[in-house]
């Protein structure tokens, strides 16, 4: 049957620079653009409040904060709920679990925010947005984006691992395989004349299937 679509939707690619916006937070008003300047931002956002898979979410980030500040990265959350909704369940979840939310939460009740970055998906919610996460780089370029219905919590270790994956590509201008961890070889890019395809040819690397598919220990 065909998809009736609801709504044409905004949606911020890869290599697009992230749409700023000011909003009220769990930390108080903040102007995007002027937030985190210099460091990564991880924004993403849960459907709702008060619910169990986005409860599940938002203790994941909180209890593995320290290893985004370790990547010099913000978190930033974000829910079509008020700000007393915010603040009552961060109070709540702290009481019941002793994990804090400790980075800003948006309360986009305008819908606006979500509207910007396409988490308000209508054929999956009209009210409420979808489990995005926004990669934003230090010069707000958006990096990565992941998109989850409602009904499939993510995984905090591919979202860190893919986080670090971005940065040590960009600091040794490499490619990262198939399911890359630090430690692991990264890809040499492939040439992209004959002259690089014969240096791929004869140089002395880790390990080389064939001049298109070199790697190398960091
Ligand atoms: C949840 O977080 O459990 C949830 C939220 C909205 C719809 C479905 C599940």
């Amino acid at each position: 049957m065909e998809q009736e679509t609801k709504e044409i939707n905004v949606m911020p690619r890869i290599g697009d620079q992230a749409p700023d916006f000011e909003a009220v937070t769990t930390k108080g008003k903040i102007k995007f653009s002027e937030y985190a300047k210099d460091k990564w931002v991880v924004l993403f956002s849960h459907p709702a409040d008060f619910t169990p898979v986005c409860t599940t979410e938002m203790s994941g980030f909180a209890q593995r904060k320290a290893e985004f500040d370790a990547l010099d990265t913000e978190l930033m959350g974000l829910s079509i709920d008020s700000i007393h909704a915010h603040l009552a369940w961060v109070n709540n979840v702290k009481k019941n679990t002793g994990v804090y939310f400790d980075f800003p939460i948006i309360a986009d009740i305008d819908m606006k925010v979500s509207k910007l970055y396409g988490m308000l998906q209508p054929n999956e919610s009209e009210t409420a947005a979808v489990r995005a996460v926004f990669f934003i780089d230090p010069s707000k370029k958006i990096r990565l984006v992941m998109y989850y219905p409602l009904n499939v919590g993510r995984n905090m270790d591919e979202i860190l691992r893919a986080l670090e994956a971005l940065q040590v590509s960009d600091a040794n201008s490499v490619a990262m395989p198939l399911n890359w961890r630090k430690g692991d070889r990264v890809i040499v890019p492939p040439p992209a004349n004959l002259e690089e395809m014969q240096e791929r040819i004869d140089g002395d690397y880790d390990e080389k299937v064939d001049f298109y598919l070199v790697k190398k220990d960091l």
